[in-house]
């Protein structure tokens, strides 16, 4: 392969790792507020050595773990999630069905009910210890039948976890819910027109939310190594699912677009559901996803799939059936996130990522705040942690608390986690641990505090 082909996944803040590496006693500069006692892990793609991945969003599973306690750095590791793809195996059968216990889990990491786990939005997730090993695919004793989104939502006040798989074979679309203590205790066939890629959706207290969104799937398409591309002709629809009614959808027609990642969704007190979320325009969706592509990618193609999204917000009336959409900014940014503890309620605050900073927005008064990192340098996800994370008293204001996030240095030097304070983001990290490698720059992460039942 020569360097002109290399594709965009495999060079610069993408560039794949190639071990496994531990280190302690991390280097921290300012100082590491003592209650994030805890871990921060954050899952990407991450190819073996010498087995280029055909495109960004099928490498193997790497999860990187920050290890906190008590004002100190105590380590950091990386592992690739053992799964049977890695191995080797296909998910494929030879009899052409899908074997979701085979899959890349790449997408996400989170903790439920006790458990660890690596998501990836076409298999079962995989669990893992708290020191990163794997134990295995997880089907829920054998309830779980289609795959599992890497974008479940923790109800807040319920701790129950919603969310759907979806397949290019029936059922397209299934949504599921795990109780508190982390069964599978309900499933419920959705129907859609046909099979698209479904990356994410939302709650509010009374309902789910699903993006039926145009990115069909095709034969043709996966011959050439990612199976999901924009597609015209299907159209676009937000969808609302009563959680007391599950598998009865009201579909609302929207503007074709696309959505990786929702910001929240709650009911207003007009009974309304508001849901934010970074939008692509039909537009900036083809030309993200070339840009993400499996064919040979130069710098217009990078600079489109570095982030063409922006903040939307869509009104939908389930009394009148009607959606109204706004643009809330014109920045481009990706990877919205809320406080966990709003999830699904009303919200003031989304933390995105722009180019190169962290982006704060205030989506009640409309103030941003920006932290730059520097031209060279590019932002993760920013996950919020309350203040009082082992313990939470009333009263704490919304942006109480700190974003995590690891930061990745386009020449391929050693990453940092940051530590902003989530009431400054402008003002200097609160600390700035330094990690003994460069991080490829990924997808989602964590932090799991070790109050979460039976991890510390
Ligand atoms: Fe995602």
């Amino acid at each position: 392969m020569t360097a002109s082909a290399t594709p965009m996944h495999m060079t610069g803040h993408f560039a794949p790792v190639p071990d496994e590496i531990d280190a302690v006693d991390l280097p921290v500069e300012g100082a590491l507020p003592p209650e994030l006692t805890g871990r921060y892990l954050r899952n990407g793609p991450n190819p073996l050595p010498g087995q280029p991945s055909p495109h960004w969003f099928t490498g193997h599973g790497m999860v990187h773990g920050v290890r906190l306690r008590a004002g100190r750095a105590e380590w950091y590791r990386n592992r690739w999630v053992r799964t049977k793809a890695l191995a080797g195996e296909s998910m494929i059968r030879p009899d052409g069905t899908v074997d979701r216990s085979v899959g890349v889990a790449n997408t996400h990491v989170i903790a439920h009910a006790g458990r660890i786990m690596a998501l990836v939005e076409s298999s079962f997730p995989h669990v893992l210890t708290p020191e990163l090993a794997t134990v295995g695919p997880c089907d829920f004793d054998g309830r779980l039948t289609t795959a599992m989104t890497a974008h479940p939502k923790t109800d807040p006040v319920s701790g129950e976890l919603h969310f759907f798989g979806y397949g290019f074979a029936p059922p397209f679309l299934t949504y599921h819910r795990l109780s508190a203590a982390g069964e599978l205790v309900t499933s419920a066939e959705i129907a859609v027109p046909g099979p698209t890629m479904m990356h994410d959706f939302a709650i509010t207290d009374r309902h789910a939310v699903f993006l039926d969104l145009p990115m069909t799937f095709s034969l043709e398409r996966l011959r050439r190594g990612m199976p999901y591309g924009w597609d015209d002709a299907y159209g676009a629809r937000i969808g609302l699912m009563p959680l007391d009614r599950p598998g009865e959808v009201t579909w609302f027609d929207v503007d074709p677009a696309y959505v990786f990642h929702v910001g929240n969704a709650a009911t207003d007190a007009a009974g309304r559901v508001v849901l934010d979320a970074a939008r692509y325009a039909a537009a900036d969706a083809v030309a993200m996803w070339d840009g993400l592509g499996p064919d040979p990618a130069g710098p217009a193609a990078a600079a489109a799939a570095s982030g063409s999204a922006r903040m939307y917000r869509w009104v939908l009336d389930p009394a009148a059936g009607t959606v109204t959409e706004t643009q809330l900014d014109d920045r481009r940014v990706e990877f919205p996130t809320v406080d966990d503890e709003r999830v699904g309620r009303d919200a003031r605050y989304r933390y995105a990522v722009g180019r190169s900073a962290v982006v704060k927005f205030d989506v009640t008064g409309g103030a941003v705040a920006e932290h730059a990192l520097g031209a060279d340098t590019v932002a993760g996800e920013a996950v919020f942690v309350p203040s009082a994370t082992n313990g939470r008293p009333a009263g704490r204001a919304e942006d109480d608390g700190w974003l995590l996030t690891i930061t990745t240095r386009k020449d391929g030097s050693a990453s940092q986690l940051l530590v902003l304070d989530a009431t400054d983001v402008a003002g200097p990290p609160v600390a700035a641990v330094t990690l003994p490698r460069g991080v490829p720059s990924g997808f989602h992460g964590s932090w799991i505090p070790d109050a979460e039942p039976e991890l510390s």
